[in-house]
Parts: C-alpha cells; sequence; structure tokens
C-alpha cells in the first residue's frame, strides 16, 4: 500500500505514500537568505531516496522574522534561479516537491528578535529568556502578513515547486493565532474560534488565489498544542473541516510547540509507543469527519506500521523527519521491502536532560548540513560534537552579521 500512487484534489499525483516532513536546512546564505548549491545538492539525495513527497523545511515570508539565523527567505523575485535549482534539484527523480512557507512570531529568539511579533504580547512560558516578549500585530500589519504569504507562495511556485504548505502547526505565528492562551485579541482575529482560525483561514485562500488551482496547497495542523487552555483536538477537527471545505489538498497532522515538544514524541504514552505514530489515534478520529488526504508525522519508523496505518485508511500518506536525516535512502529501501539499519539511531545524551531536546535538533540537523556538503550521515557523531558544530557554524556567524554594519567583511557569506 505505502507504494500505490495517490491522486491530491488539485490533480497533482504523488507516486508513493511515503513523503519527507518538512526539516528546517539552515542552510540559507547568511545575510541574503538565499538558497545555494548546498540545499541543491541535499535535495537531490532526498529525491534519489525515493520519497513521494518532498516538503522543504521552513522557508520564511519576512527576512525581519527568522526561527534560525540561517533560515531561507523569500520575499520577492530576487533568488527566483538559485529556488529554481532548488525545485529541480527536489523533483529530479519523480517526487512531488513543496515548501514549507512560515514566519515564526513569537518563536524567535531574543538573539535575532529583540521585539518579536505575535497576535498578543504574551511571552513563551518556560524557556528561560531565551524569547523576548512579543508586541501585539496590528490588523493592517496581519493584512501584510497575508500578502506576504501569498507572495512567497507564488514566487516558489514559479520557481518550478508543486506547491506550497502553510506552517500551521508547532507553535509558530499560524499557530500563535489558532492558540487560545497565546491569542488573546478582543477584534475579529481573536475570542471565538472562528476568530481565531481567520488568519489561517485568510492565508489559505490568499495563498490559493496566488499559485492556482492546479497546485498543491497543504496546511500542517497540531491535533493539538498539549497544554491546558491550549488548542485541543476538538478545535483541530473543526480547522480541518474548514480548510476541507475551503479546498485544501493535503492536511499534516503533527502536534505540540516549543513548550511542549510532542512532535518529537516528548508526551507519547505506551500505547502510542507501541504504535510508533505520535499522532494516529487523532487521524482516525479525523478520518471520521473529513475526506480531504491526511497525512501523518512524528514516530513512524517501520514498514509494518506505516503500512497498518494506510490501510486501516486514517492515513494517506507517511510523514518522515529524522529517519531521513540519517537514511536518506530509507523510502526506497521501505519501498522494496526492505529495512533500513540506521533510520532509527537518534544522537546519545549530551548528559544535561535539560539541553537534550535542543542537542536532538542541533545533531539532526548537522547531518543535513553532511548532505548539504556532499557527504552521507554520520550516525556515529556525538552530540557534543554537533553542538560544537552548530554553534560555530550557525550561532558565531549570526552574531558577527549583527556586527556586520559595522564592519562590513564580517557580513561576508558563511558555508
Ligand atoms: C532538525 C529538525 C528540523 C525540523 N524542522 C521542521 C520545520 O522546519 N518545519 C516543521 O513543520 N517541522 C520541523 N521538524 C519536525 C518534523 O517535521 C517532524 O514533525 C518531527 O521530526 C517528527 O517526525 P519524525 O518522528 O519522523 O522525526 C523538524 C525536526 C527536526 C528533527
Amino acid at each position: 500500500m505505502i507504494e500505490t500512487f495517490l491522486a491530491l484534489p488539485c490533480g497533482v499525483k504523488l507516486p508513493n505514500r511515503l513523503a519527507k516532513s518538512a526539516l528546517s536546512e539552515q542552510l540559507g546564505t547568511i545575510g541574503s537568505h538565499a538558497p545555494d548549491e548546498r540545499l541543491v545538492r541535499l535535495y537531490r539525495r532526498w529525491a534519489q531516496g525515493g520519497s513521494g513527497l518532498l516538503v522543504t523545511g521552513n522557508v520564511m515570508v519576512d527576512r525581519r522574522a527568522l526561527g534560525e539565523p540561517a533560515n531561507v527567505v523569500v520575499e520577492d523575485d530576487r533568488d527566483l534561479e538559485a529556488l529554481a535549482a532548488w525545485a529541480a534539484a527536489a523533483k529530479s527523480e519523480g517526487a512531488v516537491a513543496i515548501v514549507q512557507v512560515n514566519h515564526p512570531g513569537r518563536q524567535s529568539p531574543r538573539t535575532l528578535s529583540p521585539r518579536p511579533v505575535a497576535p498578543s504580547a504574551i511571552g513563551l512560558k518556560g524557556m528561560g529568556g531565551a524569547f523576548a516578549v512579543p508586541r501585539e500585530l496590528t490588523v493592517e500589519e496581519i493584512a501584510d502578513l497575508v500578502r506576504r504569504y501569498a507572495e512567497t507562495a507564488r514566487v516558489c511556485v514559479a520557481a518550478g515547486f508543486d506547491g506550497v504548505q502553510l506552517h500551521g502547526a508547532h507553535g509558530y505565528l499560524i499557530s500563535q493565532f489558532l492558540s487560545p492562551l497565546a491569542n488573546q485579541r478582543t477584534d475579529r482575529y481573536g475570542g471565538s474560534a472562528e476568530n481565531r482560525r481567520r488568519f489561517l483561514m485568510e492565508l489559505v485562500a490568499a495563498t490559493r488565489a496566488a499559485i492556482g488551482e492546479d497546485k498543491v496547497l497543504s496546511v500542517k495542523l497540531n491535533s493539538a498544542d498539549f497544554q491546558r487552555g491550549g488548542f485541543t483536538e476538538d478545535e483541530s477537527i473543526l480547522v480541518a473541516k474548514a480548510l476541507e471545505e475551503a479546498g485544501v489538498d493535503l492536511l499534516e497532522i503533527s502536534g505540540g510547540t516549543y513548550e511542549v515538544g510532542a512532535m518529537m514524541g516528548v508526551t507519547q504514552r505506551e500505547s502510542t509507543r507501541q504504535r510508533e505514530a505520535y499522532f494516529l489515534e487523532f487521524a482516525e478520529r479525523l478520518r471520521g469527519q473529513v475526506s480531504l488526504p491526511l497525512m501523518v508525522t512524528g514516530g513512524f519508523r517501520t514498514a509494518a506500521a506505516m503500512s497498518a496505518a494506510i490501510e486501516s485508511g486514517a492515513v494517506d500518506v507517511i510523514g518522515l523527519g529524522r529517519p531521513l536525516a540519517v537514511d536518506p535512502d530509507f523510502p526506497r529501501l521501505l519501498l522494496a521491502g526492505k529495512s533500513s539499519e540506521v533510520a532509527n539511531i537518534a544522537p546519545r545524551s549530551v548528559g544535561i536532560r535539560k539541553l537534550d531536546a535542543m542537542a536532538e535538533v542541533v545533531w539532526y540537523t548537522t547531518q543535513l548540513w553532511r548532505m548539504g556538503r556532499g557527504l552521507e550521515p554520520a550516525v556515529t557523531k556525538s552530540s557534543l560534537v554537533g553542538v560544537g558544530e552548530y554553534v560555530v557554524k550557525s550561532q558565531v556567524p549570526a552574531v558577527l552579521r549583527g556586527m556586520a554594519g559595522q564592519l562590513p567583511v564580517l557580513g561576508a557569506r558563511w558555508r
């Protein structure tokens, strides 16, 4: 079943049911935030791996609002050629390729955004001051953001991508609007569930108008935020129904925020652990309510669990994240009825529990960087080496960039 094609409502056909879920590559050029040959190499490698769908890591709609120092940003046509090379690499072996479009809102570190914007002026809790308290967006700024998302989508499709995915999960801006904890506005973007999803629905309408009816429009949505008083499963189902009505082609289900890392399996119960996928029970519930194609991401590791999920009818597409950072050929192996020796390898603890979640993401990120250099992942790399590499290659250049106004030579592009 994982090998059968899937025709999406827009008419685009996925050659199989395995998808690479978004993994933030942090491979934009420092200073200009453009894609370059590192992303081309990485996506050619993933294309060879056999996924039916490749979703890029998050691409930002505004260079003043970054989630990470080296995010790719698409605001206009200036990097069209580089984007076209990236799209061509991703599509080189027949996969469908879409760009994940994002704005971090309040989940932008203080080092990048001393004064981030968000639906309401409510800061992240329990993050040790790493994120500044945001300023509330004005209605005019919200309208400008809707225009930005649509323009980013238009440019990505013009470059050759098959469509886009709006990142409505994991506590970023769309997810902040959906959350009754993060969004305490009293205008038409806050209060009732309908008002809180208005921003997302406006983005869907504007993005569809920008990319056309025959391109893929996907949304990644949380099943829940897993916080008392936060975005719930019941509300997620209402949002999914509205998205189906609005003509969304593929709904990817995940969960959690920076405050609660459910997307990485932090909150999973034993019953979930046995079925691998963290959000399968929710997908089963959702399937009874909507008929648009569903992709479920988080925890899938074996062909048996993936086939069972597809055969149950609850899931149409299996999303894979971390396994493809360590074994880019995992989909090809699964499709050939084989398993992977390394897809389930995770970094070892750094010895400080509070740092483990961050060190894990960093370790996987540095595996993507290796593929961007034309190398294979190094699964034996220690977590601490990964963190060291990340600090030197990502954080230090970001600080230098901050100083580059005074010392232009330090603003040079970092590889
Ligand atoms: C290094 C790394 C970067 C990620 N970047 C993104 C991202 O840009 N957008 C997104 O929606 N999810 C992102 N995720 C979450 C994954 O898409 C996925 O939801 C998560 O890893 C769970 O799936 P898995 O168990 O197959 O890894 C990232 C995860 C990792 C490990």
